[in-house]
């Protein structure tokens, strides 16, 4: 475990890590020309064709946090942004393919799975997850919800769930 630090004693820790773990080294999707090109941070100096196609993401992404009144915003603490999501998505996996997160939290896998093509399971053991799944995933009717009933949203009362597929 380590100490949180003033910024005067020591850089702020501003970044999280991603592991990325496949289960054939020699097999695997990257789909990398799937992804958005990012800005050149120079592009004054690559010439006008490559600065207007951008360059590839290396392995240090910059990406803001989910910004506090934006419409992506819902209230789940740990909620991730869709951006990085729909980038790991993209390469990782290909249209139609299963996408699971065993951690969903707000759904954010889902939710950038469904607007990719994708098909998603996700799962969470916390009934405040399910309850803001519920209310992302509202208006898409096609989500089998298993041990866990949206409808009762509204309701007041509210089970733990496990998980949602679609
Ligand atoms: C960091 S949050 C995930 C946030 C998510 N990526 C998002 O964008 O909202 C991790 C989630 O894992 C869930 N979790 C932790 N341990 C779990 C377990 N053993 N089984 C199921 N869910 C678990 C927590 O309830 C929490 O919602």
């Amino acid at each position: 475990m380590t100490m949180a630090r003033a910024p005067d004693e020591k850089w702020p820790p501003k970044h999280d890590n991603i592991l990325w773990y496949v289960k054939d080294p020699s097999h695997y999707t990257y789909n990398i020309d799937a992804i958005e090109r990012i800005p050149y941070m120079a592009p004054n100096l690559v010439g006008a064709e490559k600065a207007a196609r951008g360059k590839l993401p290396t392995d240090t992404w910059w990406h803001t946090i989910v910004p506090t009144n934006s419409h992506e915003k819902t209230g789940y603490p740990t909620q991730k942004p869709l951006g990085i999501l729909r980038r790991i998505i993209l390469a990782s996996s290909n249209p139609g393919e299963v996408v699971m997160d065993f951690f969903a939290g707000s759904g954010t896998t889902g939710m950038a799975a469904w607007e990719l093509g994708r098909q998603f399971i996700l799962i969470d053991d916390n009934p405040q997850a399910l309850e803001v799944m519920a209310r992302r995933f509202a208006g898409i009717s096609q989500i089998e919800w298993i041990g866990y009933d949206p409808s009762r949203l509204s309701a007041g009362s509210r089970e733990g769930g496990s998980h949602a597929a679609a």
